[in-house]
């Protein structure tokens, strides 16, 4: 057997999936996903045929000729099972299952779980190697396949894809949505939302989907999509995928955003009221070059795809709010890096762009790492040539890989090949296969970053900036400074924090994040219950994360973590929760 992704029972040799029929019916009684998925082959299979599956229920398996045998491996905790059938020539074949309540792509929500409260909702996230516990398939990213869906939900909710939605019918008490995906997607980039979802337009190209009472701010914040996506494809070339629709998830979504194909998923923690956070929006936009369009070979190449995808964000926002801007939120990200690197240890393997995965769940490695290591090597490698040399490289990169996967070898051949004085001046092996992060790293100037220094420098120096001496930065700008000043401190300088910079009633998430980390770890009782509201309604551990270790970790609220996440569990996304064991684990609590 030949496997070609350490996280796939694909066996490429065998044959590869061209496209995929679903028809599907969405059960919110009984938190079922079911219904039958028929699949186009490349070429027609004689022999075994192994796809990756997990926790599904298979019912039958048929091709043109009639039955197919098929067999269930048994479980890999990683993995999942394999299910192999035995084709006898067919181009196709068809198979009718069921994806249980606890599918780990799938979050069911109760109506109390949303922001209109009066409907359930369903959402999936499939990357990095979710959706074969929704469907079967060839879960690794180097097989494209094009699709057509039909999905049958309860008659007063809306379904939507990733996807060209091409209409729906009423059908007793339900409601049929049928989509079409015409571009050639991997696994990971396939998704779906059912609830309670309204929509506005934007532009030509793009329009936002949310629950009713969050669409109006939704549409405000994300107001520069289209300025954005014209800045991209001045970058990169058109935008390959039609249309550009976004999606506000519930709360407990436990990512940022995602980029799934034609409709981005996003945080309703973004939304803020004045438009600082879309540097979420830009990079989940610039997937769809970076990503979506050149694809990582394996989650062994992930730092390809979101190394660049961070370098074409940081562009975009530069063209959009000026390069000290896009410099001062690339300060705040190698912050959060550091701290990853802090947290895995600067000897380990996930400080390393590339590492052996085999064995490893690449969701327990997925940091800033890839992101912002990825990053500053494209911009070293930039500034060792020049931007305009290496623009030209990028389009190329971009032009000949485009709807196909790339490891990081074939990178490297790449780079050596077409931007050779880049490779000689700059140490890749080092940069890609050794842990920490190297010293000839990129430095960020800004005099946005200059200002935050001036006050981190007077508060070393016993001078605490004044309410009115800050009023004026910008988001990054606080978030870096609250980022930088230590995590521990006097009371009294936990409730000048507060006070200075409005932390009572800010909308802004990463200065909780920041705040509630160092109240609890200088014992500032008073936050405790806003902080364990925090860690309980919101599901993104990047905001939730840093809480959460520090209650783990400091002596007065350790006793609390443990029954905290126990309180919290049925309404947290499966990965939040995987991640909240895991900070409990390392505390050996
Ligand atoms: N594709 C990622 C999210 C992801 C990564 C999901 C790995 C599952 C496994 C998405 O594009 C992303 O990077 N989101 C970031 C935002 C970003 C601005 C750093 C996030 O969720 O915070
Ligand atoms: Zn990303």
């Amino acid at each position: 057997m030949a496997r070609h992704d350490p996280h796939s029972y694909a066996d490429f040799s065998q044959g590869r999936i061209q496209h995929i029929d679903f028809q599907l019916e969405v059960d919110f009684e009984q938190r079922q996903l079911r219904g039958t998925c028929g699949y186009t082959l490349e070429h027609p299979v004689a022999g075994p045929f192994d796809l990756d599956t997990r926790g599904l229920q298979i019912h039958a398996v048929r091709a043109e000729a009639g039955a197919v045998e098929f067999s269930i491996g048994d479980e890999d905790s990683i993995l999942g099972h394999r299910l192999r059938l035995d084709l006898r020539g067919s181009s196709g074949f068809e198979i009718a299952y069921t994806a249980p309540p606890e599918a780990r792509a799938l979050q069911w929500l109760t109506p109390a779980q949303t922001a209109g409260g009066r409907h359930p909702f369903l959402f999936t996230q499939c990357q990095p190697i979710n959706a074969r516990s929704i469907f079967p398939c060839q879960d690794s990213p180097s097989v494209r396949f094009t699709f057509d869906a039909s999905l049958r939900v309860p008659g007063p909710l809306t379904a939507v894809m990733s996807a060209a939605p091409v209409g729906s019918i009423a059908s007793d008490g339900h409601r049929v949505f049928r989509f079409r995906m015409p571009q050639a997607i991997p696994s990971y980039l396939f998704a779906l939302a059912v609830g309670e979802i309204s929509s506005q337009d934007l532009g030509p190209r793009s329009r936002v989907y949310a629950e009713p009472p969050v669409l109006e701010s939704a549409a405000w914040e994300f107001g520069q999509t289209e300025a954005m996506l014209a800045e991209a494809e001045k970058l990169y070339g058109p935008y390959p995928w039609e249309r550009y629709d976004m999606i506000v998830m519930p709360p407990s979504f436990p990512y940022g955003g995602m980029e799934n194909a034609r409709l981005t998923f996003l945080t309703p923690t973004m939304i803020v009221g004045d438009r600082s956070l879309v540097n979420l929006l830009a990079h989940e936009l610039a997937h769809s070059w970076t990503g979506n369009l050149v694809t990582n070979a394996t989650w062994e190449d992930f730092w390809l795809n979101e190394g660049w995808t961070t370098y074409a964000e940081r562009r975009i926002l530069a063209a959009i709010e000026g390069e000290d801007s896009a410099m001062l939120r690339a300060a705040t990200a190698r912050h959060i890096m550091y701290r990853a690197i802090d947290y895995f240890g600067w000897d380990s393997d996930p400080t390393r762009l590339k590492f052996s995965q085999k064995g490893i769940d690449p969701e327990s490695v997925v940091s800033l790492v890839p992101y912002e290591k990825g990053y500053s090597f494209l911009v070293r490698l930039e500034r060792a040539v020049g931007r305009e040399a290496f623009h030209a490289f990028t389009r190329k990169y971009i032009a000949e890989h485009r709807f196909q996967t790339i490891t990081t070898e074939a990178f490297i051949e790449l780079l050596r090949r077409d931007l050779p004085e880049a490779a000689r001046q700059v140490d890749i092996d080092t940069w890609l296969y050794q842990p920490g992060f190297p010293p000839d790293a990129p430095a960020f100037e800004s005099p946005l970053i200059d200002a935050v220094s001036a006050k981190l420098f007077d508060y070393q120096e016993g001078r605490l900036p004044t309410r009115s001496e800050v009023a004026a930065w910008a988001t990054a700008q606080t978030y870096l400074f609250l980022q930088h000043i230590p995590r521990q401190m006097p009371i009294d300088h936990c409730r000048w924090l507060e006070q200075t910079f409005a932390l009572a009633r800010t909308r802004v998430p990463m200065f909780l994040t920041q705040f509630y980390e160092i109240a609890i770890r200088s014992g500032y009782r008073e936050v405790l219950p806003r902080a364990e509201e925090l860690v309980s309604t919101v599901g993104r551990m990047f905001i939730i994360g840093p809480v959460f270790q520090a209650m783990a970790q400091a002596e007065w609220t350790r006793p609390m973590a443990r029954p905290l996440l126990e309180k919290v569990r049925a309404r947290h996304h499966p990965v939040t929760v995987s991640q909240m064991e895991g900070i409990l684990a390392k505390e050996g609590l």
